[in-house]
C-alpha cells in the first residue's frame, strides 16, 4: 500500500510529495463522460462495483496517491428527509426546501446501514483493491444548508444568510442535526474501510470570521470531536475564500486543512498555528496553461510546502470539466519528480 498520503498527513517524513486532485473523479474524462451518457450521478452511486470503478479510473490514469470516494456531499440527505435531483449544468437541487423550524423539525437522524448500504458497500470493495488509501467525505454543515435552504446552487446564499440571521435557533437546530448526520455518516464511512475523511465546506468563506465563529464554527467543532476516537487523518476543506478564517481553526481536532490558492502555503500554516499539515492550493485555472507554465507553479507550492513536514499537493478547489488529463498525469509526474529530487537532498522532509 502506498501510505505517502496518510504520511503527510501525519506530518511524518515522506520521499515524495503526495499528489490528488479535488473533484479527480469526473468530467475531464473520456471515459467518465461515456459513463454518464448511460447513467446519472446517483445511478452510479448506487452501483457499487461501478462507483467503485469510477473512483478507481483517476488513480490508475492520473498516478495520484490517494482516491476520493465517487459520490456526492447530498448523497446522506435523501437519508434524512431531504428529496433531491442532481441537474446536469445546475448542480444539486432540492424538491423540498428548508426554511422553517417545522421544516428542520422533521429532518430525521441519518441511518448509514439501513438507506446508504450502497456507500459503505463501495467502501468495502475499494477497501480490498485500491492500492493507495481512500479519502471518503461528508458535506460541513454551512455548505450543506446553502443548498438544503436556497434550494439550488447560489452565488449570494441570501435565504441561507436570512435564517442565519433571522432565526438563530432554527439555525442552530438545523446545523446541530447536519453536524450528527456528517459525524455519524463518517464514522460508517470508516467503519467499511477508508482511510481519511474530508469535511468539504465549500462555501463557508462567504461568511465573516465573527459570523463564522458565532453560527458555524461550534457545529464543525463538534463533528471532529464526535470522531476524536477515531485515528484516521481527518481533512477540513474551508473552501474558496476562506483565508480570513484560517485564525479560527487552531483548535479544531482535525489534522489537515485545506487551503485555496489565495492564501500562501506559509501563511496558512502560521494562520492555523502550525499544527496542521496544508493541503493544496494550486488555482485550478493554472491548468490552462502552458505546461512549463505549470511546471513553475508546482515548484513554487513544492519549495514553499517542503519547508516543514506534512504537505499534500492539490489544487485550491475542484478540477474543471475541461481540464487536460495529459496535463494532470504529467503535472503528477512532474510533483513525484521534483520532490523527491529535492527531499532526497535536504534535511527537512515533509
Ligand atoms: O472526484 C471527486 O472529487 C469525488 C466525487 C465528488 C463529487 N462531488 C461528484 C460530482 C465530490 C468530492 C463532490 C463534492 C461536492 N459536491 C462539493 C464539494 C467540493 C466542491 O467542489 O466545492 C460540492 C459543493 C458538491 C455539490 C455539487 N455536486 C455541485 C455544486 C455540483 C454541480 C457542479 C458541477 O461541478 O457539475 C455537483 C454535481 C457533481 N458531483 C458532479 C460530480 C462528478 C458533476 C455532475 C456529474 O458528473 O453528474
Amino acid at each position: 500500500m502506498n501510505d505517502r498520503f496518510l504520511r503527510a498527513c501525519r506530518r511524518e517524513p515522506v520521499d515524495r510529495v503526495p499528489v490528488w486532485y479535488m473533484r479527480q473523479a469526473g468530467r475531464y474524462d473520456p471515459d467518465y463522460r461515456k459513463i454518464k451518457e448511460k447513467y446519472t450521478l446517483l445511478e452510479i452511486c448506487r452501483q457499487p462495483e461501478l462507483a467503485a470503478e469510477v473512483t478507481m479510473m483517476p488513480v490508475r490514469k492520473l498516478g495520484v496517491d490517494a482516491a476520493i470516494l465517487y459520490s456526492d456531499i447530498m448523497n446522506p440527505v435523501a437519508s434524512i428527509g431531504i428529496d433531491f435531483d442532481i441537474v446536469k449544468d445546475i448542480g444539486p437541487v432540492i424538491h423540498n426546501p428548508v426554511r422553517s423550524a417545522a421544516d428542520v423539525d422533521r429532518l430525521k437522524p441519518v441511518d448509514p446501514e439501513g438507506d446508504l448500504g450502497h456507500v459503505l458497500e463501495t467502501i468495502r470493495i475499494l477497501d480490498r483493491e485500491l492500492g493507495v488509501p481512500l479519502i471518503s467525505f461528508a458535506g460541513a454543515p454551512f455548505t450543506l444548508a446553502s443548498y438544503l435552504v436556497e434550494g439550488k446552487p447560489s452565488k449570494s446564499y441570501m435565504r441561507t444568510k436570512a435564517l442565519m440571521y433571522g432565526d438563530p435557533e432554527t439555525w442552530h437546530k438545523l446545523m446541530g442535526k447536519l453536524a450528527d448526520m456528517a459525524a455519524a455518516y463518517l464514522r460508517a464511512h470508516a467503519a467499511a474501510g477508508a482511510k481519511a475523511v474530508q469535511l468539504f465546506d465549500s462555501w463557508v468563506g462567504s461568511l465573516a470570521p465573527h459570523d463564522f465563529a458565532a453560527f458555524v464554527q461550534p457545529h464543525v467543532e463538534s463533528i471532529f470531536a464526535q470522531l476524536a476516537d477515531l485515528s484516521l487523518p481527518k481533512i477540513y476543506f474551508p473552501g474558496v475564500s476562506s483565508g480570513e478564517l484560517l485564525p479560527l481553526l487552531t483548535d479544531l481536532r482535525a489534522d489537515v486543512v485545506g487551503l485555496d490558492w489565495r492564501v500562501p502555503l506559509s501563511e496558512g500554516r502560521r494562520r492555523t498555528g502550525g499544527r496542521f499539515a496544508v493541503q493544496g492550493n494550486l488555482d485550478p485555472y493554472v491548468l490552462t496553461a502552458p505546461m512549463d507554465v505549470i511546471q513553475a507553479h508546482a515548484r513554487r507550492l513544492v519549495d514553499e510546502g517542503t519547508r516543514e513536514p506534512g504537505f499534500i499537493f492539490n489544487l485550491g478547489h475542484g478540477l474543471y470539466p475541461e481540464a487536460s488529463l495529459d496535463k494532470l498525469r504529467e503535472l503528477t509526474e512532474y510533483v513525484h519528480a521534483y520532490s523527491a529530487q529535492k527531499l532526497s537532498s535536504s534535511e527537512v522532509s515533509s
